[in-house]
């Protein structure tokens, strides 16, 4: 009896073991795919800490820092809410930088997006070493704002 059991025993082993293999599969598979964000797809969240931590601190804060050439500095999360979140823009003036829960209305968004409608430079510009945002990125910080731009 007992020799009879084993083989089935060992089937579902070889049964656990393919279905192991196909698992191990589909993760290749995923982790070959190419991010659509380079610094860090996986962390890349609507939430003001995931935005700093992946596009405002790595990207934005190169120049906006208090002595880089950037106009208000975006080095930390409280910098970023307190220079963002229901600021005036300075180059089109009745424009928020960030109105909360309008993402179109907000001018931050213009200018990652390079607009006709903005003044200068898209950000980030195009002598600036960075690359303009990816979809990815642009979709996420929309997200924040219409989720409210919370802290
Ligand atoms: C290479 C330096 C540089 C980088 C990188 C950069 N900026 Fe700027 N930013 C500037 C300068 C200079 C200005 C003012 C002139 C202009 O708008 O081109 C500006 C202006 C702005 C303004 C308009 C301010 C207003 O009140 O009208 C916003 C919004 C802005 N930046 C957001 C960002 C964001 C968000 C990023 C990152 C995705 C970023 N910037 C990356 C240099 C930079």
């Amino acid at each position: 009896m007992t020799a009879v059991r084993m083989p089935s025993i060992s089937w579902r082993a070889v049964l656990a073991a393919a279905g192991g293999t196909l698992m191990l599969c589909g993760c290749a598979g995923n982790g070959s795919a190419i991010p659509e964000n380079p610094l860090g797809e996986e962390q890349l969240r609507p939430t003001l800490k995931s935005l700093q931590a992946n596009v405002f601190g790595p990207i934005c804060a190169d120049c906006h820092n208090p002595s880089g050439i950037g106009p208000f500095p975006m080095v930390t999360e409280e910098d970023t809410y307190q220079n963002t979140v229901n600021v005036e823009s300075f180059e089109v003036p009745g424009v928020l930088r960030v109105a909360p829960g309008d993402p179109e209305n907000s001018y931050l968004v213009w200018k990652i997006e390079g607009r006709k409608t903005i003044s200068y430079d898209r950000m980030p510009p195009p002598y600036s070493a960075n690359p303009p945002l990816t979809n990815d990125q642009i979709s996420t910080i929309r997200e924040w704002i219409k989720r409210g731009a919370l802290r």
